[in-house]
């Protein structure tokens, strides 16, 4: 592993030890994970801090007087406090904790559009969505009549920009894009995106759930109206996420679920809503999972975000180079500007069956439609092989991979 110390500030070998799940065999052999785009893995601080809060302060939140209450209380505000810092919000209290990306979308579809879009609108939306940027907005739209716009995507897998200005028009509400694609990997151009649709009056939502861990964000220069996010793609723990939104926009909105901690006073004939963010927090939110979030967000941190994406570009152009050697592998998705995602398939051979088979060698990849059947039908294809790289990956493990793709093609062809 001597190739991947001390490169680009960081020390891959040093960070592998953080990472207790990676030091593994499957299947006979070390495991190579490289489905790091359908959730990456946890370091040590982050498996620690859930355990330090359920053997130590596990109690409900923002209810209690009593110390442990107070304690878990202040740690869960103080992933707020953290998370509004790593995407420049103007204040903690834009950030609403959530399940993930896609219930803040729900969120954003289930209030915003509900109030604020009507028949004869038109959200826009681009054919690079995975399906949680997708069907939100058909529920809206069948229930409101408003219409579904969609950018096209190019054929090195980039959007259309061109033909997306022609779609905006004063019927436009809402434009909701991802800022990476989780099938491909393109970073799009949502600076431009967003000033163009703020130019028509509407309001843009950020699907950042494969961005967060790789890309700088800051919501203010970029002047979103909404931005979702998950934390397991960014080294936390599964079933926790975070809306960032606009306060004046999260004022306006009707609250999304009734419940304990969103009101203020309830009685039988009427009640009041909470201020934001409790306003959009009902019940007992993932207490322990949103404390742990901090660890993670420290954890990217600590090691620089600048200094992960310089790793995983490395990684992807040196996967992307030995990849294309390989007889009959076409990448889908090839823009200059992308995340550490090599998305591919090859000739003749069913992408389930290479994943099948490098599984077989103890490496880790997604293959199908990625949640994004549209995205597949525009390449007229049913799927990709997705290797997805993140700040523990090596070039050694990648001519692993390369080595039993080979083979496996060979075998297969
Ligand atoms: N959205 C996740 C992926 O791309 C699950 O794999």
């Amino acid at each position: 592993m001597a190739d991947v110390s001390n490169i680009n500030g960081i020390n891959v070998e040093a960070i592998r030890t953080q990472f207790p799940v990676l030091d593994q065999m499957v299947n006979g052999k070390p495991l190579a994970y490289f489905d790091n785009a359908a959730t990456n893995q946890k370091p040590t601080s982050v498996i620690k801090a859930l355990e330090q809060y359920y053997e130590g302060y596990n109690a409900n939140i923002h209810r209690g007087i009593h110390t442990l209450a107070e304690k878990a209380t202040k740690a869960f505000e103080d992933t707020r406090t953290t998370l509004g810092k790593f995407i420049n919000a103007a204040e903690p209290e834009e950030i609403i904790f959530t399940k993930g990306t896609t219930e803040s979308i729900n969120l954003v579809a289930a209030t915003f559009g509900r109030k604020f879009i009507s028949n004869g609108d038109e959200i826009i939306i681009s054919g690079l969505e995975h399906h949680s940027n997708i069907v939100p907005w058909q529920l809206v739209a069948e229930e409101n009549g408003a219409k579904i716009r969609v950018i096209d995507v190019l054929d090195n897998g980039t959007l259309d920009i061109r033909q997306f200005k022609s779609l905006l028009s004063s019927k436009t509400k809402l434009v909701a894009v991802n800022h990476a694609s989780n099938s491909l990997g393109t970073i799009n151009p949502i600076d431009e995106i967003i000033a163009l649709a703020h130019e028509v009056g509407a309001k843009v939502l950020i699907d950042g759930a494969q961005a967060t861990a790789h890309l700088d964000i800051d919501v203010q220069a970029l002047d979103c109206d909404f931005y979702a996010l998950s934390a397991h793609k960014c080294y936390g723990p599964t079933g926790t996420g975070a809306l960032y939104g606009k306060r004046e926009l999260l004022e306006a909105m009707p609250p999304y679920q009734g419940g304990g901690e969103m009101i203020k006073d309830v009685s039988f004939e009427k009640t009041t809503y909470n201020d934001i963010p409790y306003k959009f927090e009902a019940g007992t939110p993932n207490i322990g999972d949103v404390i742990a979030f901090k660890s993670a967000l420290d954890f990217i941190t600590e090691v620089g975000k600048s200094n992960i994406a310089a790793h995983e570009n490395d990684l992807l152009q040196y996967a992307r180079e030995k990849a294309l050697q390989i007889p009959g592998l076409r990448i889908i998705g090839d823009s200059d500007n992308k995340l550490s995602v090599l998305s591919f398939i090859v000739e003749g051979i069913h992408p389930f069956d290479i994943g099948q088979m490098l599984d077989a060698s103890g490496i880790a990849v997604r293959t199908g439609h990625h949640c994004t059947q549209p995205l597949m039908e525009r390449f007229k294809i049913e799927g990709t092989v997705r290797a997805s790289f993140a700040v523990y990956n090596t070039k050694v493990e990648i001519d692993r991979m390369i080595e039993s793709l080979h083979r496996i093609v060979k075998f297969l062809k």
